[in-house]
């Protein structure tokens, strides 16, 4: 059962938060923290909000480790070279620790969600002091008290389908872009997918609250909303709502802004919610929908629950109703059992939707999961090799596909300085295509229309013209 923390709980934890406040505010110079947040979007939010309650107890925030009084990694599970990484950098924390001896140093995410990790931790990195899992963020107050006070080695993973907080304080990494979870979870176990296990069941925020966080974000600048969750798609049914009827009304909210969500599964891409981001005119032109595989036998090896031929269909409706639209995927390659037919099927399926680009992943072994149970015959090396086979076929369709927007003009969300040397500014289009253009910084965080001039392969020029 889904846990929504209760405000006698959340009040206990600023109460917390307040006498860790009162423990810094004595020291002779403020103390500071540093967060560092691996892997997707979700982390990132996750990390706001770990900023944000270490901004409440006192403590600065810092970009670097070296010298900080706190220093919590914000890790990720989806893959192996991302906890390899983790390991690097937490090995690397010894010296830090033997420098300043006082430092908290805590691991937190995904990762330490399974029990291998965890233990790992314990027995091999004696200097990480705290470990909390995703369910105990909330508790970060408790547990930094707990840390000053107590001065002994603390693994907080409660065991749990999930929980719901709300009123946690956000320090948010930028001001035009506000993400925004609208659920948490995932119930679909993909068999080579670990998220399921580390991030626990669906659960959906109530639509009150997230729709006053969109207008809270909006009245302080923002101009992109980014709706989180592992599966957008499927928001609300547990309130007897749905994705559809929450952008619809955000949708309807004041301002110029541009809503864009992630991440999206094609079995619940239903005609319905194509024809609602159709009708409203503030959600992103771009569709990133993750098809993992073209062969239905391997989607079906996967637990996806659609076939080639259903995402086609999807595609194709996307292509009628937005034909403007841009569509991006996220595609596996050397899934357990994957033949070189099965691989073909993907690079068939590519070349036939013509994706504005793609997230390519060779495949991981995650404990735990279904796949990893499952015979894996091909070696990495021929693993290697389609991928980079993918990655030229992709190349090639992404070749001249900007070429289309020359001469068109859009609507640009301004979000920062140039990139190419050939713009000051940069910016995004309705269908989220990069372009740089000329103008003045002042400019940033503003709409603009830019007229598209020239096609990069992966972003376009342009010049404002109002
Ligand atoms: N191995 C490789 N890629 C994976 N993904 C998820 N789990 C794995 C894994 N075990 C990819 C999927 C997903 C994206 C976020 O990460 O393509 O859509
Ligand atoms: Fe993993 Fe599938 Fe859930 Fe995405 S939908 S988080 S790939 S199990």
């Amino acid at each position: 059962m889904t846990i929504k923390i209760s405000d006698e709980e959340t009040a206990k934890q600023r109460g917390f938060a307040e006498k860790v406040r009162e423990i810094n505010q004595k020291l002779e110079a403020p103390p500071t923290a540093h967060v560092h947040t691996f892997g997707c979007q979700q982390n990132v939010s996750d990390g706001e909000k770990i900023k944000g309650m270490l901004a409440e107890m006192g403590y600065g925030i810092v970009g670097e480790p070296d010298g900080a009084d706190v220093i919590i990694f914000n890790t990720c599970a989806v893959r192996e070279n991302a906890e390899d990484r983790v390991f690097g950098n937490l090995g690397a924390l010894k010296h830090e620790k033997r420098r300043n001896p006082n430092a908290i140093i805590a691991v937190c995410g995904c990762m330490v969600e399974q029990e291998h990790i965890t233990e790992r931790i314990k027995k091999s990195f004696p200097h990480v002091s705290l470990v909390f899992g995703t369910n105990a963020l909330y508790t970060l107050p408790e547990l930094i008290y707990g840390q000053l006070t107590e001065h002994a080695r603390m693994f907080s993973v409660p065991k749990s389908d999930g929980v719901i907080a709300e009123g946690i304080p956000l320090r948010r990494e930028s001001k035009i872009l506000a993400s925004i979870p609208i659920m948490y979870g995932c119930n679909n176990f993909c068999s080579y997918c670990i998220v399921p296990y580390v991030r626990g069941r669906e659960r959906s925020r109530e639509m009150n609250d997230i729709v006053n966080e969109a207008k809270t974000a909006i009245e302080n600048g923002a101009k992109e909303l980014l709706l989180l969750g592992q599966n957008v798609n499927s928001y609300g049914k547990e309130h007897g709502t749905s994705f559809s009827e929450l952008l619809r009304q955000i949708n309807a909210l004041d301002g110029e802004f541009r809503i864009c969500y992630m991440s999206s599964h094609p079995k619940d891409a239903t005609r319905e919610l194509i024809d609602t981001i159709a009708e409203c005119e503030k959600v992103t032109r771009h569709f990133h929908l993750p098809v993992q595989s073209g062969s239905t036998r391997v989607l079906r090896e996967m637990n996806r629950k659609y076939t080639r031929e259903d995402y086609l269909e999807i595609v194709d409706y996307i292509r009628e109703k937005i034909p403007d639209a841009a569509l991006t995927s996220d595609i596996i390659v050397g899934f357990p059992g994957e033949t070189r037919e099965d691989f073909e099927q993907t690079l068939s399926l590519i070349e036939r939707v013509r994706f504005d680009s793609l997230y390519t992943f060779i495949y991981s072994r995650r404990k735990g999961t279904k796949a990893a149970e499952m015979d894996d015959p091909i070696s990495e090396e021929e693993k290697g090799k389609w991928f980079r086979e993918l990655l030229d076929v992709q190349g090639e369709i992404g070749m001249n596909l900007y070429e289309k927007y020359v001469g068109q003009t859009f609507r640009v969300l301004c979000t920062g300085t140039g990139r190419t040397g050939s713009g000051t500014l940069t910016g995004k289009t309705p269908q989220d295509v990069i372009v740089d253009f000329d103008g003045d910084e002042a400019l940033i965080g503003s709409f603009v229309d830019v007229k598209i001039e020239k096609a990069l392969n992966w972003a376009l020029l342009g010049k404002i013209t109002d």
